[in-house]
C-alpha cells in the first residue's frame, strides 16, 4: 500500500512539473525582441552581409536558428500582435498602428507573457514588445506582473535628421535609451534570479530594444566597424519590372526627416551619397543594440542561469534599404517579410541548428510553450473570437532534432493597400520557390476580402530571381505554377501546414 502511495505521488509530482511552476526545473524565459531589424546578421546571412553582431553570433551558435522566418504583416502593430496572440491579422483584426486587439480588434486573446503568468511565472516587461500606447491598452497590463518599463530618458532620439552619432562622453553622461533598457534588464534578472534558482517561482523577462528604428541614433564608435569603403549600394535600385502600384509603399516614415530629400515615387530613390549613409548608420545601429544583448547575456550567465533560460530573439519585421529603391516596411516584398527568429532551448540546442524550413511568427506561441513543457496549446477553431487561448501557427521544436523535414508548404503575410481609390489587401505567399501575391477587394469595415475581385497579381520565381526584379505573372510559361500557387493561397494556412 506504502510502496503504491509513494509511487501515484511522483507519478503526480512528474505530472505537475508540465503545469505548474513547482519544480525547480521549470526553465525561464528571456524574450528579446528588435525593432525595425532585418535578418541582416551573420547567423542569418553568413559572409553575404558586412553587420558585425558578436553577441548575437555567440547566442545563434546554441540556438535554432530559423533563416527562413515569416511576419504576417510588415508593420509594428499588427505584426506583434499577431506574434503575441498567435493569431493571423484577420483575425486578430489588427491592421494598423492603433487598434488594440482585446477591446476594438478580434477579442480578448491571451498572450505569449500572459500565458506564462497564468502557468506561475513572473513576467516582467521592459521597452518596446507591443506597440506602444492605445494600440496595446498602454503594454497590455493583463500580460505582465511586474509594472511595465521604459527607458525614463528618450531625449536623444528627438532629432530632425535621419540619423546621428553620439560621442562616448555624451552616451556616458546620458545613455541611449537601450543602454537605459539592458542597464534595467541586468537589475531585474539578479532580482529574479533568487527565486528562479531555488525554484520558488521562474521567470519570463521580456525586452523589446527600441533600435534599430528610425532614427538611426548610436554611440559614434561603431561607425569605425563599418568603413566607408566597405558599405555598399543596392544592385536592384529600381521597381520590378511589371510591378503593379499596389505593391509600392510612400516611405513617409524616411521622407519626413530633414535631410531626406525625394518624393517616395516609384522608379525614384534617394542620392547614392545618402543610400550609403543611411546604411551604414543601420548597420552601427545594429551593432550598436547587439552590444547591449550581450550585455544581458553576460549578466544570465554570471548569474548561473544560462541553463535554465529559454531565450528567444527576433525582429518584429525586415526594413527594406534601397532594394528597388523603397525604404521601411509595409509591403511585401522579402525584405519586409522576413525578419531574424532564433530560439535557444538549454540541452537542445547546444550545439546550434540551422533549419531553412518555411516557418511564421505565428508559431512562437506554441513552440516557446512547448520548449517550457507548459501545456500545449489547440489550434483556433474558424472563428476564435471567444477562444483566449489558442494558435493558428504550428510548433516548430520538432525542427531542431530533424532541421530538414518536410514542413510547412507556404509561409503566409498580408498588406493592406489603396489602389485606385479602392481597398485592397495583398495575400502573399512565400513557398520553397515563390513568391506570389494576389491583391483583392477588401472590406474594412466588415474584415471581408473577395477572391473573386482581384485587382492585381505579383509572381516572382526566388530560383532565378531571389532579389524579385522581374513580375512574372503574365509569363504564360508560369500558368501551371500560378494555378498551383493561387489555390495554396486560397486554400489558406490549414491547409499548409506540416
Ligand atoms: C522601374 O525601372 C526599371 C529600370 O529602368 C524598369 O525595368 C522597370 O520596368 C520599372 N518598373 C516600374 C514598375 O515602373
Ligand atoms: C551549462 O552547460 C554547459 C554545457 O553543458 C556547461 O559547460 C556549463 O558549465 C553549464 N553552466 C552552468 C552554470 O551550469
Amino acid at each position: 500500500m506504502a510502496r503504491i502511495k509513494v509511487f501515484l505521488s511522483i507519478l503526480f509530482v512528474t505530472a505537475a512539473t508540465v503545469s505548474d511552476c513547482s519544480a525547480a526545473t521549470q526553465k525561464n524565459v528571456l524574450f528579446i525582441v528588435a525593432d525595425d531589424l532585418r535578418p541582416e546578421l551573420p547567423a542569418f546571412k553568413g559572409s553575404d552581409t558586412i553587420v558585425k553582431t558578436p553577441n548575437l553570433d555567440k547566442l545563434a551558435a546554441k540556438s535554432l536558428v530559423l533563416k527562413s522566418a515569416y511576419v504576417q504583416q510588415s508593420v509594428c502593430g499588427p505584426s506583434r500582435t499577431s506574434a503575441l496572440t498567435s493569431r493571423r491579422p484577420d483575425t486578430t483584426l489588427v491592421y494598423d498602428l492603433d487598434t488594440y486587439w482585446r477591446t476594438d480588434g478580434g477579442g480578448d486573446f491571451s498572450t505569449i507573457p500572459q500565458y506564462f503568468k497564468d502557468n506561475g511565472y513572473r513576467t516582467a516587461g521592459l521597452g518596446k514588445l507591443f506597440h506602444p500606447g492605445s494600440a496595446s491598452g498602454f503594454d497590455d497590463p493583463p500580460s505582465w506582473s511586474d509594472t511595465y518599463f521604459h527607458a525614463p530618458n528618450k531625449r536623444k532620439w528627438v532629432i530632425d535628421d535621419s540619423w546621428q552619432s553620439v560621442t562616448a562622453a555624451e552616451e556616458l553622461a546620458q545613455p541611449l535609451p537601450d543602454t537605459q533598457l539592458a542597464d534595467e534588464a541586468i537589475i531585474k534578472l539578479a532580482d529574479m534570479s533568487t527565486d528562479a534558482l531555488s525554484g520558488v517561482q521562474p521567470f519570463f523577462l521580456s525586452l523589446g530594444f527600441y533600435k534599430p528604428h528610425l532614427p538611426f541614433v548610436f554611440p559614434e564608435d561603431y561607425l569605425n566597424w563599418y568603413p566607408e569603403v566597405d558599405v555598399s549600394l543596392p544592385d536592384n535600385p529600381y521597381a520590378p519590372v511589371d510591378m503593379p502600384d499596389a505593391a509600392w509603399e510612400v516611405y513617409s516614415e524616411l521622407l519626413n526627416y530633414d535631410d531626406i530629400t525625394g518624393t517616395g515615387a516609384i522608379n525614384t530613390t534617394l542620392p547614392d551619397a545618402k543610400t550609403l549613409e543611411l546604411r551604414r548608420a543601420y548597420y552601427a545601429t545594429i551593432s550598436y543594440v547587439d552590444a547591449q544583448v550581450g550585455r544581458v547575456l553576460d549578466e544570465l550567465e554570471r548569474l548561473g542561469l544560462e541553463n535554465d533560460t529559454i531565450i528567444a530573439f527576433w525582429g518584429d519585421h525586415g526594413f527594406s534599404l534601397g532594394e528597388h529603391g523603397e525604404w521601411c516596411k509595409k509591403t511585401n516584398f522579402e525584405d519586409a517579410v522576413k525578419a531574424p527568429l532564433m530560439l535557444r532551448v538549454p540541452g537542445d540546442t547546444d550545439a546550434g541548428v540551422v533549419s531553412e524550413r518555411l516557418v511564421e511568427f505565428v508559431d512562437l506561441f506554441p513552440s516557446i510553450v512547448e520548449a517550457a513543457s507548459l501545456n500545449q496549446i489547440a489550434q483556433c477553431p474558424t472563428d476564435s473570437s471567444l477562444v483566449a487561448v489558442c494558435t493558428e501557427g504550428t510548433s516548430f521544436i520538432p525542427l531542431i532534432s530533424d532541421p530538414t523535414r518536410a514542413w510547412k508548404d507556404a509561409a503566409f503575410s498580408q498588406n493592406s493597400a489603396t489602389t485606385n481609390g479602392i481597398n485592397a489587401m495583398g495575400y502573399t505567399i512565400k513557398t520553397t520557390d515563390f513568391r506570389y501575391t494576389e491583391w483583392v477587394k477588401f472590406n474594412k469595415r466588415t474584415h471581408t476580402m473577395n477572391w473573386n475581385k482581384v485587382y492585381d497579381v505579383e509572381l516572382y520565381d526566388h530560383r532565378i530571381d531571389p532579389e524579385e526584379n522581374i513580375n512574372r505573372a503574365s509569363d504564360s510559361t508560369y500558368a501551371a505554377d500560378i494555378t498551383t500557387l493561387s489555390n495554396i493561397l486560397h486554400n489558406g494556412w490549414r491547409n499548409a501546414v506540416p
